[in-house]
């Protein structure tokens, strides 16, 4: 009997994914170029399962029900065209394959472009959640056309992670939006990551809080409605893990120099392309930059002295601050990551993603589920149109509310030389979005001054350009 589901590339994700599809009833044919690696799986993980191994390419096409579907979980970029050039001289028409890997998103319009232009199907699907999403529940990010989507949707909404409401999966839209809308999911998850960071920075170097206090803050932390995430589940338990070879907590053994694969990179990128402001993400990618270059930090903090010390006052107090100012913080990061989805949304997939659902299918199975996400699509789902989580009234109050608290952080944070890109970044976005005048009237009047670039007046309507002679 043929399989009605097939995967390619049996590295953690794929074999992960591959016995997530089959644990849910859908049986599966799995192909890896490397034959040892599939003999592995079906001797050891997929042993007893509804699993076909394949040998070769033919082999694997043959095993599967037509219309076929066809995951591939290889490395985003070159081996992606490298499979898919294989498959297309085996596949017949209205066979669909799914890119499940972290492809940059105008690869992913480019072949759906291709696949469709031949009779096939294409669906690039964001997938989160790292190996144990993958095996029980991941977040699950698809793009395409709907009918290629509606095809696969019953799998999928069984594979995934399942919430409150619903499954942790949507129809994103068309072409390469499923990647778009993971591209920014990682981008978020930089920005959370970057945060925490600064808030860790802060209780330790500031604050003197030890390994165990600092999971204890942030086992507390995890069960407030406002901060409960995996994340902050995860980090707690960082601080317990202690090193065998030196009995010292393996976070303090860990070199302080951190690698990226790109997907926030490009979600930077794209947000400088379409003109969406995303400082807090911009400052969480800038903080692993210069992080990276550890030699060099190390050979400068001799040479460039500034401030030191402790916080002098109340610690609890502080830690709340701290609290505080990391929700506030965070709550701009989304805004940004959102407000960056709705205007691609509009640009590039046909106004046809739809945020609440984006916010809905991240409170489970990916890094960045959240308590907090439910309130994001609330937002969304009470008004689609709302420009910025900001003004939302989920959110608009907790601000107010705390941005004291927030103020009063950066400035000890200012005072003791600790830097706090990613909390400064998120409140610049506060204070500039808030302001109703910017000093960008004197940008524009330097514009008009040299080079003749004309300003619009206060008085008149917009898009009425006015020169005036400086000279
Ligand atoms: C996920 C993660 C996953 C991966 C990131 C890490 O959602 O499951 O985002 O995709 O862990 O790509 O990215 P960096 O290596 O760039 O931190």
């Amino acid at each position: 009997m043929a399989q009605s589901f097939g995967l390619i590339g049996l590295a953690v994700m794929g074999e992960n994914l591959a016995l997530n599809v089959e644990r849910n009833g859908f049986p599966i044919a799995v192909y890896n170029r490397t034959s040892a690696t599939t003999e592995k799986f079906m001797a050891e993980r997929a042993q007893g399962k509804n699993v076909k191994p394949t040998f070769t390419l033919e082999e694997f096409v043959q095993s599967l029900e037509r219309p076929r579907k066809i995951m591939i979980m290889v490395k985003a970029g070159a081996p992606v065209d490298a499979v898919m050039n294989q498959l297309k001289p085996l596949i017949e028409e209205g066979d669909m394959i799914i890119d499940g890997g972290n492809s940059l998103y105008t690869d992913t319009e480019r072949r759906v472009k291709d696949m469709e232009s031949l009779g096939f199907r294409f669906v690039g699907m964001g997938v989160s959640g790292g190996e144990e999403g993958a095996l029980n529940g991941p977040s699950l990010m698809p793009g395409g056309t709907e009918a290629a989507y509606k095809e696969i949707e019953p799998i999928v909404t069984k594979i995934a992670a399942q919430v409150d409401d619903g499954p942790c999966v949507t129809y994103i839209g068309p072409g390469g939006s499923g990647h778009y809308v993971k591209m920014v999911h990682n981008g978020i998850e930089y920005g959370d990551m970057q945060l925490i960071a600064e808030a860790y920075d802060l209780l330790k170097n500031a604050a003197g809080l030890n390994h165990e206090q600092l999971h204890e803050v942030f086992s507390e932390w995890n069960t407030t409605d406002e901060l409960n995430s995996f994340l902050i589940e995860i980090t707690a338990n960082i601080f317990t893990k202690m090193d065998d070879e030196t009995g010292l907590p393996l976070v303090d053994v860990i070199l302080d120099a951190a690698g990226q694969k790109g997907t926030g990179r490009w979600t930077v990128e794209s947000a400088l392309d379409l003109g969406v402001s995303i400082p807090t993400i911009i400052a969480a990618v800038n903080a692993r930059i210069i992080s990276s270059i550890k030699e060099e930090r190390v050979a400068a903090s001799k040479v460039l002295t500034g401030p030191s010390g402790k916080y002098d006052g109340d610690l609890k107090e502080f830690v709340n601050m701290v609290r505080d100012a990391l929700y506030c913080s965070k709550i701009c990061s989304y805004a940004q990551g959102m407000a960056l989805i709705g205007k691609a949304s509009k640009e590039l997939f046909e106004s046809k993603v739809d945020l609440g659902e984006c916010a809905r299918i991240w409170k489970g199975g990916c890094i960045i589920r959240a308590g907090f996400l439910g309130k994001i699509k609330h937002a969304f789902d009470e008004n689609p149109d709302l420009p910025n989580l900001l003004l939302a009234p989920e959110f608009k109050q907790t601000i107010l509310d705390r941005q004291d608290s927030w103020r009063q952080v950066l400035m000890t944070a200012a005072k003791l030389g600790i830097p706090v890109p990613a909390f400064s970044a998120s409140l610049d976005y506060f204070d500039s979005y808030r302001r109703d005048r910017l000093p960008q009237n004197l940008t524009q009047a330097q514009r008009d001054y040299f080079g003749a670039h004309t300003y619009e007046r206060t008085d008149k309507p917009r898009g009425e350009f006015a020169h005036a002679e400086w000279f």
